[in-house]
């Protein structure tokens, strides 16, 4: 039998710029939020801004993950401390989600695996939350049901630009702080989870190039928010061992649905291309037709045909199926979009949880999120060999 989502409670790990989207998209659920973890300064004041009870100064999570008041764990810290986290709270015998990447490599994410294979484990979810925009849903169900024939070829980018000085700043830099890909682990993963989401295929094989622009950067002294733009005045120079941008030749595997051979893929990532802000744009290229979308506009899908007028869809209206209904709450012409995806995301986890695993689990599970980091390896593996690397 289902529990309300209400009675669920929520610990957040992380309070910088991601902790406080999963502390509100919650909120909106219902899903009560009972204890924050982070530095202490920081932690108080997410508290005190949500009402939130039980603070875990210090960066003490395992105060967190032990809490009694507490069932789901959302780790939103570091990519560096994910995996010792998310070990800790499922010893504690509490669900998680966990920020993307899963880990800052294979080695690690497979010991969540490892932790997982017990009856009654926990359940863990990834956040990768570009699954739960509507579009997303509707363009898997469209290329599910054959609406663009049969796959050929799938085209896109991750583009950001607030990395593209070589002043600006941020922990994921440093491939001790963030993993050794940057681009591509931070943004580039979210493009292939979306991409492997609709089509129900992974990528198996990656021909990759990765460069870094600014070889050395200058960074302030002291912490610096995400997307942060300070203005110090004491600089420290470092060298960069993370890429800025790459290009991407993946292999889809032959899929459960809508295409019988892989798929081949092509995409370009990059944190230092100026104007683009946050701009996830996929382009899937069938037989009969083509779909398209982009995160910056992401209530709206382009059908594009040969031998027919060329459609948008818009969510909320007709266009968009029944069966996206349950991820979306605003009617046509409300738009709804990223602080959107994360309550969704959280709805499918939380339902999951609270009907015992009733719901399908559409969201990444901790195999998707070890097949990410197995890619982004096999990613540095080709840009470094020139050669496809399977992953
Ligand atoms: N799904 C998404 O769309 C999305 C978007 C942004 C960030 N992220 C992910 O979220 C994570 C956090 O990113 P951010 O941009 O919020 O970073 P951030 O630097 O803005 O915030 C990190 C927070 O974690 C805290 N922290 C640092 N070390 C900690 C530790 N050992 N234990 C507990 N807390 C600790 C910091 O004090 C800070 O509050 C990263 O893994 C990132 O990849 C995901």
């Amino acid at each position: 039998m289902s529990i309300p989502l209400h009675r669920l409670r929520a610990g957040i790990i992380g309070t910088g710029f991601i902790g406080p989207v999963h502390i509100e998209a919650l909120r909106r659920l219902g899903v009560q939020v009972t204890a924050v973890c982070g530095s202490t300064q920081s932690a108080r004041a997410t508290a005190h801004q949500w009402g939130i009870p039980h603070v875990f100064g210090d960066h003490d999570y395992l105060g967190l993950v032990q809490s009694p008041d507490v069932d789901v764990v959302h780790i939103a810290s570091p990519n560096k401390v994910h995996v010792e986290q998310a070990l800790a709270a499922l010893r504690a015998g509490k669900h998680v989600v966990c920020e993307k990447p899963m880990g800052m490599t294979s080695r690690e994410t497979a010991r969540i695996l490892a932790a997982l294979r017990r009856p009654k484990a926990p359940v863990l979810a990834v956040n990768y939350m570009c699954r739960f925009f509507p579009a997303v849903l509707q363009m898997r169900a469209m290329v599910q049901r054959g609406d663009i024939g049969k796959v050929i070829h799938v085209q896109g980018h991750f583009f950001q630009d607030w990395l593209l000085k070589d002043t600006d700043y941020n922990w994921r830099i440093l491939a001790s702080e963030g993993g050794p890909l940057r681009a591509v682990g931070d943004i580039g993963t979210h493009w292939i989870d979306t991409v492997s989401f609709i089509l129900g295929a992974r990528a198996e094989a990656v021909l990759a190039h990765t460069e870094t622009f600014h070889k050395v950067r200058r960074r302030p002294r002291g912490e610096v928010q995400t997307f942060g733009k300070g203005h110090a005045k004491d600089w420290i120079a470092y060298d960069v061992d993370t890429e800025d941008f790459a290009s991407l030749l993946l292999r889809f595997s032959k899929a459960s649905h809508g295409h019988a051979d892989a798929v081949h893929a092509n995409a370009s990532v990059s944190q230092v291309a100026a104007g683009w802000k946050c701009s996830l744009y996929v382009g899937i290229y069938g037989t009969t037709g083509s779909l398209q979308w982009e995160f910056q506009n992401p209530n709206e899908i382009r059908v594009g045909r040969r031998d027919g007028p060329d459609q948008v869809l818009q969510r909320g209206t007709p266009g968009f199926d029944v069966d996206v209904a349950g991820f979306t709450d605003t009617p046509g012409g409300h738009p709804e979009g990223f602080p959107d995806s994360h309550k969704m995301q959280y709805r499918a986890v939380y339902e999951h949880v609270a009907t015992g695993r009733a719901t399908a689990p559409l969201f990444a599970t901790a195999d998707n999120g070890h097949h990410e980091v197995r890619l982004c390896e096999a990613v540095l593996r080709s840009s470094r060999s020139r050669r496809w690397v399977e992953v």
